[in-house]
């Protein structure tokens, strides 16, 4: 069978198991090519239709275990294959980490355009699950200093593994801490995916969510016990005219409901995704007293 065809084949196998589509595409097709690019380790550059060779019997035999697995368990093809795109980067991706997808990638590929003044110094990524935010910002400002945390080692080790693919070890660092607790530096940027999702709503994700660490998800409060944590100590640990940014996706509604009196700046996306807010230093000072 010529590769293209497969790849239409496993397109309309997808669309007929009425899968959810979230991790990294959201259509039957892309989550085809998305599969059978990454196995064979073709280019995604590439047109599938001007691909001109036949796929072998190995090539279609491991094809079909990792689409049974797809369709079957519901398993994320970023899982499946072990590799996630974020920000135009490749990372390594496992079931220790959430699949990255924060619609914070577009805002690092603008270099923070119309947000931050100076490129700056030192960020955290807080909250950096397998590190795909702090290491694509290290990529697009290479005299950046970046520290990672997370308070699970199972990420910081995929992180680490992340920082040795991207050759950034002298300026990326990964933390083990409970939010803010092992931190001691300023920074000029904080940048958070935490966890935010309420228990009512994990319950009700789709299967494929289900493959992910639940502690890459959950929030207390109606999701909003951790992003308000964070939102309380964030200025302790950056500079006067550092700057937030948070994602709470779905969650937005609740947050801003909490903080009526309080002008969160939501950020909008031209290539999808929403839920994402920035606060100033001075912002974050002036309402501390308010993140309840
Ligand atoms: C939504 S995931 C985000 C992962 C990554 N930043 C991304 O965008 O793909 C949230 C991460 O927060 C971490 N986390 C949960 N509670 C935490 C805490 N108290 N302190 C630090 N990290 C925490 C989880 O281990 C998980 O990796």
């Amino acid at each position: 069978m010529q590769l293209h065809d497969y790849i239409e084949e496993v397109a309309q196998r997808l669309a007929n198991a009425q899968l959810h589509y979230g991790h990294g595409t959201d259509n039957p097709y892309d989550e085809s090519i998305y599969l059978v690019y990454s196995v064979l380790a073709l280019e995604f550059a590439q047109d599938p239709k001007r691909i001109d060779r036949m796929i072998s019997v190995q090539e279609r035999l491991l094809l079909e275990v990792l689409l049974t697995q797809r369709i079957e368990q519901r398993t994320p093809v970023a899982y499946l294959v072990g590799e996630a795109w974020f920000a135009g980067y490749r990372f390594k991706c496992d079931k220790r980490a959430l699949i990255p997808r924060s619609p914070i990638a577009e805002l690092i590929g603008a270099g923070f355009a119309a947000l931050i003044n100076s490129t700056p110094d030192k960020i955290l990524d807080l909250c950096c699950g397998g590190g795909c935010i702090g290491i694509a910002c290290a990529l697009e400002f290479p005299d950046v200093y970046v520290d990672l945390a997370d308070i699970s080692s199972d990420c910081l080790a995929l992180a680490q593994t992340n920082i040795a693919l991207h050759c950034v070890a002298d300026r990326v660092t990964a933390v083990h801490s409970d939010l803010f607790t092992a931190l001691t530096d300023t920074y000029d940027l904080i940048l958070c995916n935490p966890p935010y999702v309420p228990q009512k709503e994990i319950d009700s994700l789709p299967p494929e969510y289900r493959h992910e660490p639940e502690s890459g998800l959950f929030s207390a409060n109606d999701g909003l016990q951790i992003p308000l944590e964070i939102l309380r100590s964030a200025v302790d640990y950056l500079h006067s005219d550092g700057l937030l940014i948070m994602e709470v996706g779905y969650s937005a509604a609740a947050l801003a409901e909490r903080l009526a009196q309080i002008p969160l700046l939501w950020l909008e996306f031209a290539e999808g995704g929403e839920g994402v807010f920035a606060l100033t230093a001075k912002q974050l000072k002036k309402y501390q007293k308010q993140f309840i």
